[in-house]
């Protein structure tokens, strides 16, 4: 059986695309790479293992931080403060970014900010959880890298992508020249491309949204859940509603099947509760590259400006004819 393109022969060979590039963005990508299988061999035996539960402390967002959310986010700072190509981290799990201040990476030229593990509600129970990152390269020239060269809008992202570690492992990233999908091969160790050129339907029939917070959105949303569920059944079927709680695996259904993922703002969200630089940027980026859409409900997710690391979205994101038709709702009804 032909083993297919690993993910570091597919780095080296899409490496001709960035005749600049030095191969530190390959390296970085491959830094990653190692980070997320080692989050998986402990997320594929959390239940054997005291990595399950509470680690006891509250992170910035105020939720209180599960074992394995540290330990991933453990395995990927080390792993981008040991690769030499990063020279700032900003994480879900850290109040302030952090800068890598090492003779290795002092000629360090990206910026990672990184969701380690989305959806840890599900960890306890189960259910697929995931890991979001977002690259981009630094603005200043020399001397620290600082706040200024993260609070950068999604547009300027040289590279984004996702785990998601489900009844599969999976990475799936662009660097802005289309999506590919590369599933871990537990017996070789390695992320093998196994979902070439990723594209979202234009159209789909799922929607996922929190419904539980319906008495408080906004009336746009309201309208297009109502417009989801059909009125008038004798046009066209109701749509079907799936919600795991985990943004990753919401939204990767959703690439494949076709579907439009909403977070809007809610009585306890009232700016969203999905983070701009590390959720909604990089899956942003990822979706367009799919040739979907992404929105506040408003205005494109990539063209927001970003002013603080841990700043709040709500989010319309998925298939593009549906995130339109949810906007012309919002637009006309909030
Ligand atoms: P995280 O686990 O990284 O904090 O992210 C959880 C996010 C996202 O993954 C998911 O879609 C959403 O929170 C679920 O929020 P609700 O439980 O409020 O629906
Ligand atoms: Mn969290
Ligand atoms: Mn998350
Ligand atoms: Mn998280």
């Amino acid at each position: 059986m032909l083993i297919a393109k690993t993910l570091g022969q597919f780095i080296i060979e899409k490496q001709a695309d960035f005749p600049y590039a030095k191969g530190e963005l390959s390296r970085l990508l491959r830094d990653i790479g190692i980070a997320a299988k080692i989050v998986n061999r402990e997320v594929n035996k959390a239940g054997l293992m005291d990595i399950l539960g509470e680690a006891g402390s509250t992170n910035i967002q105020g939720e209180s931080q599960k074992k394995l959310d540290i330990f991933a986010n453990e395995q990927f700072i080390s792993a981008l403060q040991s690769g030499g190509e990063c020279c700032i981290v900003v994480s879900e799990e850290n109040d302030e970014y952090i800068y890598i201040d090492s003779e290795i990476s002092k000629n360090a030229k990206y910026i990672v900010a990184i969701d380690p593990l989305d959806g840890s509600s599900n960890i306890d129970v189960n259910v697929s959880v995931g890991t979001i990152f977002s690259i981009y390269r630094r603005k200043s020239t020399n001397g620290k890298a600082t706040l200024d060269d993260v609070l950068q809008k999604g547009v300027d992202q040289v590279a984004a992508g996702y785990v998601i570690y489900g009844s599969s492992t999976m990475l799936v990233y662009t660097t802005g020249k289309g999506v590919n999908g590369f599933t871990l091969d537990p017996s070789i160790g390695e992320f093998c491309l196994s979902h070439p050129n990723m594209t979202i339907p234009e159209d789909g029939f799922i929607y996922s949204i929190n419904e539980g917070y319906y008495t408080h959105f906004p009336d746009g949303v309201k309208k297009y859940i109502k417009y989801c569920q059909v009125e008038d059944t004798t046009t066209r079927r109701p749509y079907t509603s799936r919600y795991t709680g985990s943004m990753v695996a919401d939204l990767h259904r959703n690439m494949i099947k076709g579907g439009i993922f909403i977070y809007p703002i809610t009585a306890s969200a009232p700016n969203g509760k999905l983070r701009l630089v590390y959720e909604c940027n990089p899956m942003a980026f990822i979706i367009e590259q799919a040739g979907g859409l992404a929105s506040n409900g408003y205005e494109r997710i990539l063209e927001l400006d970003v002013t603080e690391l841990h700043q709040r979205s709500a989010i319309f994101i998925g298939s593009a004819n549906m995130v339109k038709r949810a906007e012309e709702m919002m637009k006309s009804f909030s």
